[in-house]
């Protein structure tokens, strides 16, 4: 096979990945996001499939045949989000990963369930410090579910009126409600504080009574996941409202381990296999993932740019700064 051809099967193997997202936004009234995704996809069939990509870029140009079927998102409320890494994406203890399935599990066999008389958990709070794959498994519970992600947006959720952040609760909870979905609300705290907290007190509990009526009445087609990084302040009641909690600890040295392998794989590194640096990184990582998977894309982009010249300087200074 010619380089020729084999450029174009890649390009044309990246439009098919891209249908799904195109399906789902244009089938959610995304109508900005589904014309963007027409357009790349047309742009990759350019030089395989000339009359297609021409067919896609014209109804992209009009908006032909992109009528939303479900009910329009509150665009200032939420983010629709587009996901393609499930669970196999994110480096999580072993424990959490089998909780994870589960909950996938009981969803993909919902109708066995119901002949036992329970229904699939769908509503889920993540805890732990920052930067070890809240936000990532939520994502991934939308990609292994096949739904739809809607994220909540704080500055038009959180309004300064009294009464306001209410009635935009109740807004947000009608939408997830109203069709299959996942709902992401991250830094939970922000609306399900302990009543017992201080500060502006009467719309703080005010808040959370909301939330805890809007819980017990989300309907199973909704699949919520919140996320905090201070479970210890969010009022109790709420809690036990939600179906079950998982903690995403802060990695252990074997997960370090794990994630900086994978970052560094040699997949990653064409023409390198620098997997060595695996346990200098385990040695002076801070401990949380986000700054593992930074410090092997500055490494990757170093291998790239530089021929790798400038590592062993980085990690001598990240194990000085400890
Ligand atoms: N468990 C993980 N597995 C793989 N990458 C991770 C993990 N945790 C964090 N990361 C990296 O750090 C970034 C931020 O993680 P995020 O999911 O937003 O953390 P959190 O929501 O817990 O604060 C991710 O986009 C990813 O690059
Ligand atoms: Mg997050």
């Amino acid at each position: 096979m010619t380089s020729d051809s084999n450029a174009q099967r890649v390009s044309i193997n990246s439009a098919l990945r891209a249908i799904p997202k195109l399906v789902e936004a244009s089938k959610l009234g995304m109508r900005d996001q589904a014309v963007e995704i027409g357009v790349e996809i047309a742009g990759l069939l350019d030089a395989g499939m000339p009359t297609v990509s021409e067919r896609i870029r014209k109804i992209a140009r009009t908006g032909a045949g992109l009528t939303p079927i479900a009910a329009k998102p509150p665009e200032d409320l939420v983010d629709y989000v587009s996901v393609e890494n499930g669970f196999d994406g994110v480096v999580l203890p072993e424990n959490v990963i089998a909780e994870a399935r589960m909950i996938a599990t009981e969803h993909a066999r919902a109708a066995e369930l119901a002949a036992f008389s329970v229904a699939p958990r769908h509503k889920i709070v993540l805890h732990g410090p920052p930067g070890n794959g809240k936000t990532m498994l939520a994502r991934a519970f939308a990609a292994e579910l096949g739904l739809p992600i809607f994220e909540v947006k704080y500055g038009g959720l959180i309004a300064s009126y009294l009464g306001e952040t209410g009635k935009n609760l109740q807004r947000l909870f009608d939408y997830a409600g109203s069709q299959p979905c996942v709902l992401f609300i991250d830094e939970f705290d922000t609306v399900a504080m302990a009543r017992t907290a201080k500060g502006d007190v009467g719309e703080t509990r005010r808040v959370t009574n909301q939330m805890l009526l809007l819980l017990d009445r989300l309907p199973a087609r909704c699949f919520l996941v919140a996320a905090t990084n201070l479970f210890d302040q969010i009022d109790s009641a709420v809690v036990r409202r939600f179906d079950f909690a998982i903690e995403i600890p802060s990695p252990t040295e074997d997960l370090v381990r794990t994630c900086a392998a994978r970052e560094l794989s040699p997949e990653r590194t064409p023409g390198y296999d620098r997997r060595d640096l695996v346990e200098r990184i385990v040695g002076c990582a801070p401990p949380h993932l986000s700054a593992v998977v930074a410090m092997c894309e500055w490494i990757r982009r170093d291998l790239c740019l530089a021929a790798g010249t400038n590592i062993d300087g980085m990690l001598a200074a990240a194990a000085v700064r400890g």
